[in-house]
């Protein structure tokens, strides 16, 4: 099969377009034929290897990644199944977490796998599972949004921040997103209440308070943050930079863990946890027509690297997106502005 893979550390130049072996499936894996991926911020990570500490974990590699496919999100057909796989067979519309989806196919596990929303194509699919579940999670889980409630994104037209604005709405909170200038109309379309274009505006000094506020950006001190939330407000710190190449947001969170503990507002820190409970969750919410996943750009599978490369550049609108296979994918896998 043809697949980008890597076999050193480094930026997107590392990643070759090459035929190798299909992955192998085990009892309970689930081989999927791609249609399409997306690309996250943590792909670019495990890339570069870093933060440099996490190179023991089994993600990683001390000296270049133990898997040299990258590439999370996927949405494709079920080619085969494993033994003891119950809830999947070949055929099947599929979305969720594999290993490796910039590949023509990738090996999942059967509990990270939803069947494919039946109103979206496989390009969009693939733009769900980790924003998705990032934003599900964030303001359901550990923000416990309520209706009424004011809830802010900061980082508002970004693959997470999509999703987020739509999913705090649909809990019924009074949504205020934030974002550059480029970007306000986008995330009025997808149904912010407010918002506020940061280059002109810093919504941590203009009185307002909110009751959470979701940060995918930390470009703001936690001081200044913690200025716009109500006195019982809970802040999420989902976003960091890799400016420490050794710790990543590390310090930051520690620093956030340890102000939070004299202060009536609450810290809601988090690692993406992967069930496919919650794929299901934002299967439903598609089909209901809640929420839409809001796609930047489609490139090729050949074309990863400059992929990888624009979401880099620090400011998709949506979610940039790999077009694997061509009847999967409904024949489009040119780079493409949706
Ligand atoms: N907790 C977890 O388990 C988990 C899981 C996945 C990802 N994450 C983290 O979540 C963060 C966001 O991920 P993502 O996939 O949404 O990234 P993304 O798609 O690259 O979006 C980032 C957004 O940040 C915005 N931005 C840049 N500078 C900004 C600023 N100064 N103020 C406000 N917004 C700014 C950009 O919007 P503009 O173009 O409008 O500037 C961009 O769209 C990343 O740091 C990622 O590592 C956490």
């Amino acid at each position: 099969m043809k697949a980008v893979v890597q076999s050193e550390y480094g930026s997107a130049e590392v990643l070759k377009l090459q035929v190798i072996d299909r992955p192998e499936i085990g009892e309970h894996d689930v081989l999927v034929r791609v249609g399409a991926a997306s690309v996250n911020p943590g792909d670019w990570a495990i890339m570069n290897g870093l933060p440099y500490i996490a190179r023991p974990a089994p993600l990683y590699g001390l000296r270049k990644p133990r898997h040299g496919v990258r590439g999370t999100d996927v949405a494709g057909v079920v080619d085969a199944v494993g033994t003891g796989v119950t809830r999947f067979r070949p055929g099947d519309e599929v979305f969720g977490w594999c290993r490796g989806s910039f590949a023509e196919y990738a090996a999942a596990s059967e509990e990270r796998l939803a069947l494919k929303p039946a109103n979206l194509s496989f390009k969009q699919a693939a733009a769900v599972p980790m924003a998705g579940t990032v934003a599900l999670q964030a303001l359901r889980d550990h923000g416990n949004v309520q209706p009424g409630q004011k809830v802010l994104v900061n980082g508002a037209s970004g693959g997470i921040g999509t999703f987020a604005v739509q999913i705090a709405k649909s809990l019924g909170a009074e949504v205020t997103g934030v974002c550059s200038s480029a970007s306000l109309e986008l995330v009025s379309s997808i149904g912010a209440d407010h918002v506020i274009d940061y280059t002109k505006e810093d919504f941590t000094r203009n009185g307002e308070r909110y009751d959470f506020i979701l940060d995918n950006a930390a470009k703001l001190p936690l001081s200044s943050l913690r200025r716009a939330l109500t006195p019982q407000g809970m802040l999420v710190p989902n976003g960091g930079g890799f400016e420490h190449r050794w710790v990543a947001s590390g310090g930051r969170l520690i620093g956030a863990m340890v102000s939070f503990r004299f202060v009536s507002q609450s810290l809601g820190r988090f690692l993406v946890a992967q069930k496919h409970e919650d794929l299901t969750t934002l299967a439903e919410m598609i089909e209901a027509g809640e929420i839409r996943p809001v796609i930047d750009r489609t490139y090729s599978l050949a074309d990863t690297p400059q992929a990888v490369e624009h979401m880099e550049r620090g400011h998709p609108r949506g979610k940039v997106v790999i077009a694997v296979d061509q009847i999967a994918a409904g024949g489009e896998t040119g780079t493409t502005h949706d």
